[in-house]
């Protein structure tokens, strides 16, 4: 076992630190209050090579490795997690799914432009009635032999209008069960395709949630991903990696929030010191640096299974529930740190606090995370 990062994943998490600094920081606070989407930020972000980190070179990607993925999730996060989102469906759930599970023409077609950031990516398997019960899809796709007739709703979907190309889960043969369930690329401007509200959030409301209608729209056979039937499986395998990405964004959120409660505590005076010599604060300072230390190795460790090839399904569960819980604790405590300037917009933890909560729904709520951990460990 070694602790140590490599050169490479330093220099990694040194080019991400300077993005933040540099161009999220300064309009994050403004993009929060207005709900922008930060349109510019990301373009430089694919231009760095942080939307398809993971992706082999040949394809248009980084070609590095999830840990390297999870570090640079880390520090865009402790800044700016309406970035970070998008960053992390783009890479883990989108370009994954399918440079893993694609056919050589997709990954052509589609693959080359979201590694290279030319395109956003998002993925559509959330439903009003189908949340954390994913096998229950109302979207049809059916089968209408040159093509497959998509009809149905999806809910929540981050990058909803930002993006290009669409993983679109569906049900074609209900009969079937989550058997008869396939994974569709669907392209924006298709006939039919409605991009419907945004949602306006509590939390990273730079980030572009919306509805996505889909009205007898036409897919060509050869936008089905891999084997006909096999798209909750290609959901679920999807989302194991995904779930290393939120885990590593809300261990961001909630190292963000530590930084900066740390070097308040040392400006800030009362009873004539600094807050820092007051051990009521120490004791808070101590609390938070360790929750995030134990989230980090949480996440490396999913991330170190998933580059070696191993199992990392129960890993990147038990990386999210904790590191999403440590976030909501961490975010509350900084907040807690600061009085009442915490309260306020200028100071960022009021919405490093806010954008934690979602790291416990999206991508899997903790009690999907729990369902995922307890059937392993009943399983050993
Ligand atoms: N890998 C491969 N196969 C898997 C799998 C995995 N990780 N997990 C389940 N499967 C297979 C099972 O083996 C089973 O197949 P067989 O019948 O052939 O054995 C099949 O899938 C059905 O599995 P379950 O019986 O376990 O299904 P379930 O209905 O009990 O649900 C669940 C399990 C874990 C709750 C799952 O539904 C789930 O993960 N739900 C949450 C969905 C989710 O995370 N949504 C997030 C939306 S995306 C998002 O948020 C992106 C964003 O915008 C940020």
């Amino acid at each position: 076992m070694n602790f140590e990062l490599t050169e490479e994943h330093i220099a990694v998490r040194e080019a991400a630190r300077d993005f933040t600094q540099n161009v999220l920081k300064p309009g994050v606070i403004e993009r929060d209050e207005t709900q922008t989407f930060p349109k510019e930020e990301i373009r430089q972000l694919g231009e760095l090579g942080f939307l398809g980190m993971m992706v082999k070179p040949e394809y248009g990607g980084g070609g590095m490795d999830a840990l390297s993925y999870a570090i640079a999730m880390e520090e865009v996060s402790k800044v700016d997690a309406s970035t970070s989102v998008c960053m992390s469906v783009n890479n883990s759930l989108v370009c994954f799914g399918i440079e893993k599970f694609g056919s050589e023409e997709q990954k052509q077609k589609y693959l080359k432009p979201l590694a290279q950031g030319e395109k956003i990516g998002a993925f559509c398997l959330s439903e009003p009635e189908a949340g954390s019960d994913a096998t229950s899809q109302s979207t049809t796709a059916i089968d209408m032999g040159d093509h497959y007739l998509l009809n149905g709703t999806k809910n929540w979907i981050t990058n909803g209008s930002s993006a290009s190309v669409y993983l679109v889960i569906a049900q074609s043969d209900v009969s079937k069960g989550h058997k008869g369930i396939n994974a569709f690329i669907v392209e924006k401007g298709w006939d039919g395709f409605i991009v419907g509200a945004k949602e306006n959030k509590l939390g990273i409301r730079g980030s572009d949630t919306h509805t996505l209608m889909f009205n007898d729209v036409k897919v060509p056979k050869e936008n089905r991903i891999g084997a006909d039937g096999s798209g909750f499986k290609f959901a679920m395998k999807t989302l194991e990696g995904g779930r290393i990405g939120i885990a590593a964004q809300a261990l961001g959120i909630a190292a963000g929030a530590y930084e900066l409660a740390l070097a308040y505590s040392k400006e800030r005076k009362a009873f004539g010191k600094e807050i820092s010599k007051h051990q009521a604060i120490q004791f808070k300072l101590a609390d938070m640096a360790t929750e995030i230390e134990a989230a980090r190795l949480l996440v490396y460790k999913a991330a170190v299974l998933k580059d070696q090839g191993k199992d990392y399904a129960h890993a990147s569960s038990m990386a999210k529930l904790f590191a999403s819980r440590v976030a909501m604790e961490v975010t509350v405590e900084a907040v807690q740190v600061h009085g009442g300037y915490g309260f306020v917009k200028e100071y960022h933890v009021e919405r490093l606090m806010r954008d934690a909560k979602i790291t416990q729904i999206y991508e899997g709520t903790s009690e999907v995370q729990k369902i995922v951990i307890s059937r392993g460990v009943l399983k050993d």
